[in-house]
C-alpha cells in the first residue's frame, strides 16, 4: 500500500534521494521545520499551484488573482487580531524545558492510547472531547488538570512536571529600514502568518479597478511564516510554508450558502486532482477563530492519521471592518443589484468565505498517495521489485522520458528531434546512459508517467516503444503520435 505509516520514513528518504525535498541548509545540519524543494519537487509544487490557480481564476469567471507583498504595514496585524490573538496554548516541561502545544501533547497521548486497544480508544475519545470543550472555553487551568490527571508525560524527561498553560504568539518579527527609530517597536514588521490579509487590504483596489460585482473572489498563493513550536511530520507543519487562499466576498446574510458551496467545491477539486473521496473528510471546528462564524477543515488521511489539509472559514465582515476602523478609510461595497431584488440599494461591508489550503500539505498528500513499493514474480519465476511514484500524469513533474536504446547508430539524433518537438508542449527528460531497464526504474522512482524508447526498428518503420509507468505495459506507436498521445493523457 502506498500510504502505510511504516512507509512514511521511506517516503521521506525517497524525497531526498530523487530531488524532491531537501532539509534547508543541510550542509550546516539544517534548520528545524524548514525545507527546500529540489528539481523535481519544485516542478511538482508548481504544477499543483498552477492547477489551483487555474481552477480559481480561469474556471471561475468571478475570481481574480493577485500577488501581494509578504511585508505589510504592522497595523495590518493589529487590525486583523493576529498581534493579540494569534497564539496557541503552550505548556513547558520543567525538567526537560521542552515546550509543547497543549493540543498536540494531548492528541499525541490519545493516539498512543488508541493504538493499545478498543477500551483505550474509547478513553482517548473522551479525553479529546474534554480537551475540545476546555479549548472552546479558553480554560487553561482545566487543560493543565487534564494533562496531569491523565499523567501525560514529556517525551524527553518522561516526567509530568508541567508549568501552567500560557499563550505564545506565532508571528515572526523583523526590523524594517536602516534608520534606528527612537522607539524600537516602530521599526518592527512581521512576516505574514497568512496570505489572506494581503487580499483584504486590497479589496477596494481590486473591486474598483476590476469593476468586480459581488459575489466575487480574490485568490492568491504565497509564502506564510509561523513560529510553530511543535514542528514535525516532515513538510506537514513547517515554519515557512506556502498557502493558496481565496477570499470570496458575498452579501451579508448569504454567507452560509456560500460556505456550503465552497465546502463541496473544494472537496470535489481535491478529488479532481486524484485524491480518493474515501481519504477525505470534513471536521467541523469546535472552537472558532476570532474572526469566524463557521469553520471546518477538509482532512486527509495522512500516513500518520487524519489531519487538516484545507480550512474553509466563514470570516463574517470582521477583517474588512477592522481594516476600515484602523485605516480610517471607508471599505464598503455599493450594491446596485440590491435594487433589482426589490431591496433598498446601498453600501455595506461584504461578508467573506475563505478557502485556505497549504501547498506543502497538498504536496505531501499527493506524494503519500503516489509512493508505492511493489514486488512481483516474473514469468520465469524470479522476483522483481520497484519503487514508483504514481503521481497523476497531469501534475507529474516530468511527463515524458525520451530514451535512445543506444548512444550510436543515429538513435540519439532521432530522440533529440522528438525532444525538440515535445519540449515546447510539456516537460521532457532525455537520457542515453545505462541499460533501458535501469532507466525505466529511475523514471518510475521520480514519477514520470511515459517513457519512449527509440531503437533500431524506429529507423526502419518510424515507430517507438511507449511504456506506461503505472501498468508497465509497452506498445508500439509511430513517432508522430507520441506528442498527441502524451498531451491527451495530461490534459
Ligand atoms: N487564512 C486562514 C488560515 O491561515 P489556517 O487553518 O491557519 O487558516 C490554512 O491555515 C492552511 O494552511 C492549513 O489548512 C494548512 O494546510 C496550511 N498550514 C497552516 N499552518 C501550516 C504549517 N505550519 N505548515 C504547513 N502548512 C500549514
Amino acid at each position: 500500500m502506498a500510504n502505510e505509516a511504516n512507509n512514511f520514513a521511506e517516503l521521506v528518504s525517497h524525497c531526498k534521494e530523487y530531488g524532491y525535498i531537501f532539509q534547508s541548509s543541510e550542509i550546516y545540519d539544517g534548520l528545524a521545520a524548514v525545507y527546500d524543494y529540489g528539481q523535481n519537487g519544485a516542478q511538482l509544487k508548481k504544477n499543483i499551484r498552477d492547477e489551483w490557480w487555474k481552477s480559481m481564476t480561469q474556471l471561475h469567471e468571478n475570481i481574480v488573482g493577485i500577488d501581494a507583498a509578504i511585508f505589510m504595514h504592522p497595523t495590518t496585524w493589529k487590525a486583523s487580531g493576529h498581534v493579540d490573538n494569534f497564539s496557541d496554548p503552550m505548556i513547558d516541561n520543567k525538567d526537560s524545558k521542552k515546550r509543547y502545544r497543549v493540543d498536540h501533547l494531548i492528541e499525541g497521548f490519545a493516539d498512543e492510547l488508541k493504538a493499545k486497544g478498543e477500551k483505550e480508544a474509547k478513553e482517548a475519545d473522551e479525553i479529546l472531547a474534554a480537551m475540545d470543550a476546555l479549548l472552546a472555553k479558553d480554560d487553561y487551568a482545566g487543560l493543565k488538570k487534564l494533562i496531569e490527571d491523565n499523567k501525560i508525560t514529556c517525551s524527553v524527561s518522561k516526567t509530568c512536571n508541567w508549568t501552567d498553560v500560557r499563550l505564545f504568539n506565532l508571528m515572526f518579527k523583523t526590523e524594517f529600514g536602516a534608520v534606528a527609530a527612537e522607539n524600537p517597536d516602530e521599526n518592527i514588521v512581521y512576516l505574514r502568518p497568512e496570505t489572506a490579509q494581503g487580499i483584504f487590504v486590497n479589496f477596494l483596489n481590486v473591486q474598483k479597478t476590476g469593476r468586480m460585482k459581488i459575489p466575487f473572489g480574490i485568490a492568491q498563493t504565497g509564502k506564510a511564516f509561523r513560529n510553530e513550536i511543535v514542528a514535525r511530520q516532515f513538510i506537514f507543519r513547517m515554519r515557512e510554508f506556502e498557502q493558496m487562499e481565496m477570499q470570496f466576498f458575498v452579501r451579508p446574510g448569504t454567507q452560509m450558502d456560500w460556505y456550503n458551496y465552497w465546502k463541496e467545491e473544494r472537496k470535489k477539486w481535491h478529488e479532481s486532482i486524484g485524491i480518493p473521496a474515501g481519504k477525505l473528510r470534513y471536521h467541523n471546528h469546535v472552537k472558532l477563530a476570532h474572526y469566524a462564524d463557521a469553520a471546518l477543515d477538509i482532512e486527509f488521511e495522512f500516513p500518520f492519521g487524519w489531519k487538516e489539509l484545507e480550512g474553509i472559514h466563514s470570516r463574517t465582515d470582521f477583517d474588512l471592518k477592522q481594516h476600515q476602523e484602523y485605516s480610517k478609510k471607508k471599505i464598503q461595497y455599493f450594491d446596485n443589484d440590491l435594487k433589482e431584488d426589490g431591496k433598498p440599494y446601498g453600501n455595506y461591508t461584504p461578508y467573506v468565505v475563505e478557502t485556505s489550503v497549504g501547498l506543502d500539505r497538498l504536496f505531501l498528500t499527493i506524494l503519500s498517495l503516489a509512493y508505492a513499493e511493489e514486488k512481483w514474480t516474473k514469468e520465469d519465476g524470479s522476483e522483481d521489485s520497484r519503487v514508483v511514484l504514481r503521481i497523476p500524469a497531469k501534475i507529474a513533474p516530468t511527463k515524458l522520458a525520451i530514451l535512445p536504446l543506444v548512444k550510436k547508430d543515429g538513435l540519439p539524433e532521432i530522440a533529440k528531434e522528438l525532444m525538440n518537438q515535445c519540449k515546447t508542449a510539456f516537460h521532457c527528460f532525455y537520457e542515453e546512459k545505462d541499460a533501458i531497464g535501469k532507466r525505466y526504474r529511475r523514471m518510475d522512482a521520480i514519477g514520470t508517467p511515459f517513457c519512449v524508447t527509440i531503437d533500431h526498428q524506429t529507423k526502419e518503420d518510424n515507430t517507438v516503444t511507449i511504456r506506461y509507468r503505472d501498468s508497465m505495459q509497452q506498445e508500439r506507436v509511430t513517432l508522430d503520435e507520441v506528442k498527441n498521445l502524451v498531451q491527451k493523457n495530461i490534459s
